[in-house]
C-alpha cells in the first residue's frame, strides 16, 4: 500500500511539472554567479566530504522532539517548562532554515523520480515550520494549551516529511555515493596496453569489472573511477581543463590527480588509482584517501626498477656500460 503510494508519487506528472519549474528556478538561482556557486558547494557538503542536509535536519527534529517531551512531562505548565519548550521550538525553527537551504541545494540537481518526492518532502516541512512557528507565537501570547496542540500537528507533519526524506535517500538513492559498492582492488591489476592510451583523450578501461577512466597528459597518466560519485553518470564524456575533470551531467568537478572534489554537487571524492607500467601494461590499484597505499607504492617502485608509481611514468632504464 505504502509502496504503491510512493511509486505513484515518483511518477505523478502534474506534481512533477510543477516541481520541474521550481527546480529550474532554484538551480538558476544557486548557480547565478561564482559566489552563489560557492554557497551551493558549501550547502551540498563538498567541504565535509558528506552531504550536509542530513546532519542539519537533526537540529530541528531533535529540538522539536525535546519541545514535545517537555510539553508531555510538564502537565501543570510550570514557568520553567514553558520556557524550555519555547526555547526548543525556537532552536528548531532556526535550524530548519539552514536545513531547508541545504535541502534546496541538493534538490536542484535531483532526477525525474526524486523530484516530485523531494517537493512534497519540502512542502510537508514548510507546513511543519508554519505549525511550530504558530505554536511558539501562541505560547508567547499566553495561549499555552493551543500552542501545545499545534505543536503536535507540527510534529506529525515533520514526521511525514522525515519519512519521505528517508525514502529519497534509501529507496531513490538521492546523494548516495555511487561508488559505495564498487569492488576495492588492492593488488596492481593490468587494464590496458600503455601504447593503446592516446594523449589528451579520456579513455575507458575495466578494472576487474569496474569501469575506470585513464587520461594521459604529457608524461603523466591519471586514473579515476568512471562512475560519477554524485548520480552515476559516466565521466568518459566529461571535460578536462587545468587538471580538473568535470562531469557532463550536473557539473561535479574532480581533481584528476587524486579525485578530490573541486565543485559539487557531489560531496564525495571520486575514487582514484595508483598506477604503474609493467611489460608495457598499465596496472592499477585503488589509492586510499589517506595516502597509505601511495607511500607503499613508492616503496615498491624504489625496490623494483621496472615499476612506475602514482601517476608518473616508469623511471628511465640505466644507460648500458
Ligand atoms: S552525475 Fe551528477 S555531477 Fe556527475
Amino acid at each position: 500500500m505504502f509502496q504503491r503510494l510512493l511509486f505513484g508519487l515518483s511518477h505523478q506528472k502534474r506534481i512533477d511539472g510543477f516541481a520541474r519549474t521550481w527546480q529550474t528556478r532554484a538551480h538558476r538561482l544557486l548557480t547565478a554567479n561564482p559566489g552563489a556557486k560557492r554557497a551551493k558547494d558549501a550547502l551540498n557538503g563538498t567541504w565535509l566530504g558528506h552531504p550536509l542536509h542530513p546532519a542539519l535536519t537533526d537540529v530541528p527534529i531533535g529540538a522539536w522532539t525535546a519541545a514535545l517531551v517537555v510539553d508531555l512531562l510538564d502537565r501543570r505548565g510550570t514557568r520553567a517548562g514553558r520556557f524550555a519548550s519555547s526555547v526548543a521550538l525556537g532552536t528548531g525553527l532556526a535550524g530548519a532554515g539552514l536545513a531547508a537551504l541545504s535541502g534546496l541545494a541538493d534538490w536542484s540537481d535531483v532526477n525525474r523520480r526524486q523530484r516530485p518526492v523531494g517537493l512534497v518532502h519540502a512542502l510537508l516541512n514548510v507546513a511543519a515550520v508554519g505549525a511550530f512557528g504558530g505554536s511558539l507565537w501562541l505560547r508567547l501570547r499566553g495561549s499555552h494549551s493551543a500552542g501545545k496542540a499545534l505543536a503536535v500537528g507540527g510534529y506529525t507533519l515533520a514526521s511525514a516529511g522525515a519519512f519521505l526524506g528517508g525514502h529519497l535517500v534509501y529507496t531513490l538513492g538521492t546523494q548516495v555515493d555511487r561508488n559505495a559498492w564498487a569492488r576495492e582492488v588492492d593488488e596492481f591489476t593490468p587494464v590496458m596496453e600503455q601504447s593503446d592510451l592516446p594523449a589528451g583523450v579520456l579513455t575507458r578501461a575495466t578494472l576487474r569489472g569496474e569501469p575506470v577512466l585513464l587520461y594521459r597528459e604529457g608524461e603523466r597518466i591519471f586514473a579515476l573511477a568512471d562512475t560519477c560519485a554524485h548520480a552515476g553518470c559516466s565521466l568518459v564524456s566529461g571535460r578536462v581543463e587545468g587538471g580538473v575533470l568535470t562531469c557532463p551531467c550536473h557539473g561535479s568537478a574532480y581533481r584528476l590527480d587524486d579525485g578530490a572534489v573541486v565543485h559539487g554537487p557531489s560531496p564525495y571524492p571520486q575514487p582514484s588509482f595508483e598506477l604503474r607500467v609493467r611489460d608495457g601494461q598499465i596496472e592499477l590499484r585503488l589509492a586510499s584517501p589517506g595516502g597509505r597505499k601511495r607511500r607503499a607504492a613508492f616503496a615498491e617502485a624504489a625496490a623494483s626498477p621496472a615499476a612506475g608509481f602514482g601517476s608518473r611514468p616508469p623511471p628511465p632504464a640505466a644507460p648500458p656500460r
